[in-house]
């Protein structure tokens, strides 16, 4: 299965490589990359053309600096945002954040209003209510990528200090994608075995420490940037379950209508997803300790979200 077109919304660090992937995947005929920026969305897009032949793709990607080229796309993958400059407060950012994702998400609406829309821009969280606010698309055609990442960055470790494949690792990473994020210890298995089985608690605890704050430890290094290798294969494989109906079920932002005590924002949970997006939000037991550590993580995405006006 592959689908005729999909738009990544940022020619920066994550879309252009969530371009790349997609083409490299050929999930879709035609990639298309858009960003205000002159040039560079063209010149990346030809480049990542040009490896189709040595790589085996047919995709194409296509620069542009408007939505022209991505009318009738399918899905779309916003990662349009700037990155906090010296001197602007967290707030700040949001809003500039906001602005930039509300006038993507008008012009989402304009070109494809059937589409899908994966938010990748942070605090994505917020990002994701404020595309689902202005295009008026229903939950399932609006979703946030965090879970992936951040379960990915809690597996990566798990089976590096295990010293077993990562592919064996299975876990899901709930809640904002921040530090009060919350990994589901109770539900975290080495290929069906407990992880608490194969590893000491003290071990476990500073691994959901690191993965707390993953995202900053590589700011911490890249300095002017941060990550996007992992944060781009997130966003892939929500595009690829998606593309192939797979009915996965990834870790995702998705609008809560009650599930998990929980109405009215985008915060961390099972999804399914599979062609029509969003097919089901899969409600899970948590402990007691789980479920206040969810509720915290949910106040604290609404701390970030009342700064934003649309
Ligand atoms: N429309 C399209 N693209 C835009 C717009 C806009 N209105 N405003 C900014 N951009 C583009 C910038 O020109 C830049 O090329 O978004 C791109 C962002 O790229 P980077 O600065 O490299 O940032 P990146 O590392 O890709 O992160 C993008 O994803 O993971 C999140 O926190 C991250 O919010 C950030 C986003």
């Amino acid at each position: 299965m592959t689908m005729k077109k999909i738009t990544v919304v940022g020619a920066g660090h994550v879309g252009a490589t969530t371009a790349q992937r997609i083409a490299e995947k050929e999930l879709a005929r035609e990639v298309v990359l858009v960003d205000i920026l002159e040039g560079i969305p063209m010149g990346k897009g030809l480049d990542q053309t040009q490896s189709g032949p040595v790589e085996g793709f047919d995709s194409r990607v296509i620069g542009a600096n408007d939505y022209g080229a991505a009318k009738g796309s399918e899905v779309f993958v916003v990662t349009a945002g700037i990155p906090r400059k010296p001197g602007m407060s967290r707030d700040d950012l949001v809003k500039t954040n906001a602005d930039i994702v509300k006038s993507v998400s008008q012009e989402i609406k304009k070109v494809a209003p059937k589409s899908i829309i994966i938010m990748v821009s942070n605090p994505l969280d917020v990002m994701a209510w404020v595309a689902k606010e202005v295009t008026g698309f229903p939950r399932e055609r609006v979703i946030g990528m965090a879970g992936i990442l951040d379960t990915a960055r809690f597996r990566a470790f798990l089976a590096e200090a295990i010293d077993v494949s990562v592919e064996d690792i299975q876990a899901m990473v709930l809640g904002g994608h921040g530090d009060s994020m919350v990994p589901l210890i109770s539900y975290t298995t080495v290929s069906g075995i407990p992880v608490t089985q194969l590893i000491a608690r003290d071990k476990l605890d500073a691994i959901v420490e690191r993965t707390r704050k993953g995202g900053g430890e590589i700011v911490g290094y890249l300095k002017t940037g941060s990550a996007y290798y992992a944060p781009s294969s997130g966003a892939v494989q929500m595009v690829e379950a998606i593309v192939r109906d797979k009915k996965r079920l990834l870790p995702c932002a998705a609008w809560l209508e009650g599930e998990f005590g929980l109405s009215g924002l985008f915060v961390g949970v099972p999804c399914k997803l599979g062609a029509g997006g969003l097919e089901k939000v899969v409600e899970i037991e948590l402990t007691k300790d789980e479920q206040a550590a969810l509720e915290k993580s949910a106040d604290a995405v609404k701390k970030t979200w009342e700064v934003v006006t649309l």
